[in-house]
């Protein structure tokens, strides 16, 4: 067996560990963990993109809900010289595989400090920081209106003017729900839409539809305006819960 067939087998045995412990996390409580497999590379590299687009120039990037890391190691290579990554995670069982992967990653052995791992709720996150590109994986359909708009205030809060939110929705749960869950589910459902349409008319920069994933998911990216004065409410249609 050659070396590149032992480093294949690694990834693959790690890829499917991983798999098995999202999996028994969904199975544990599937409204926070929010999904049965981890993000695909595909969705990863589109929810990374503004990182990669401002390189070289030194970011304080923050990934919200990270799971196993698919989209952390997607964004640790990205990291220039002076860039800091922090990865916020509630998930007990999650944050520790992130230390792990963090504290294995290459790419990061010469610079241990450049990433750290916070063991807790994003909307909890006590900081001063503020970030150039928030990358969020949280599953923000699951969770109440009230939870949502805090979430999103928060975001806004913490990104410096002119900073990048990006975050994922999957594909047609609204359809299912409204089939499968019961009436005050698919409610509660639309009206996590409702609000988050509001922020994607304030403040969207751009959509994509990532198809090579499973399930396939819709990207945003909202971008916090420069001046205050430019910073509106989001604007709300008709009744919002
Ligand atoms: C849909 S998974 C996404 C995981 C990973 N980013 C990916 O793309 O595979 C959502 C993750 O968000 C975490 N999570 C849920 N609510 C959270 C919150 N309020 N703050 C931080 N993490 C949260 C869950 O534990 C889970 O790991």
């Amino acid at each position: 067996m050659n070396d590149w067939t032992t480093s294949h087998d690694r990834v693959l045995a790690q890829r499917n560990a991983e798999g098995w412990m999202f999996l028994i996390e969904a199975a544990r409580d599937l409204r926070t963990t929010g999904a049965i497999a981890p993000s695909g590379t595909a969705l990863a590299r589109v929810l990374t993109e503004p990182v990669r687009a401002q390189a070289p120039r030194p970011l304080a990037v923050l990934e919200a809900g990270a799971g196993t890391g698919p989209v952390t190691r997607a964004l640790i290579p990205q990291l220039s010289r002076g860039s800091r990554l922090d990865i916020v995670e509630a998930n007990p069982r999650f944050a520790a595989r992130l230390r792990h992967l963090v504290t294995t990653h290459p790419h990061l052995a010469a610079r241990p400090t450049q990433v750290t791992v916070h063991q807790t709720y994003v909307e909890q996150l006590d900081t001063d920081q503020r970030y150039d590109v928030i990358v969020s994986g949280l599953p923000l359909t699951n969770f109440t209106p009230v939870q949502v708009e805090r979430i999103m205030a928060r975001y806004l809060e913490l990104l410096h003017p002119g900073g990048t939110l990006t975050y994922f929705a999957y594909l047609g749960t609204r359809k299912a729900r409204a089939l499968a869950a019961s009436r005050a589910e698919a409610r509660r459902h639309t009206a996590v839409d409702e609000i988050m349409a509001a922020y994607q008319r304030t403040y969207a920069t751009g959509r994509w539809t990532v198809w090579a994933n499973l399930p396939p998911a819709c990207v945003w990216h909202l971008r916090r305006p420069l001046l205050s004065t430019e910073r509106p409410e989001p604007q709300f249609d008709g009744a919002r819960r």
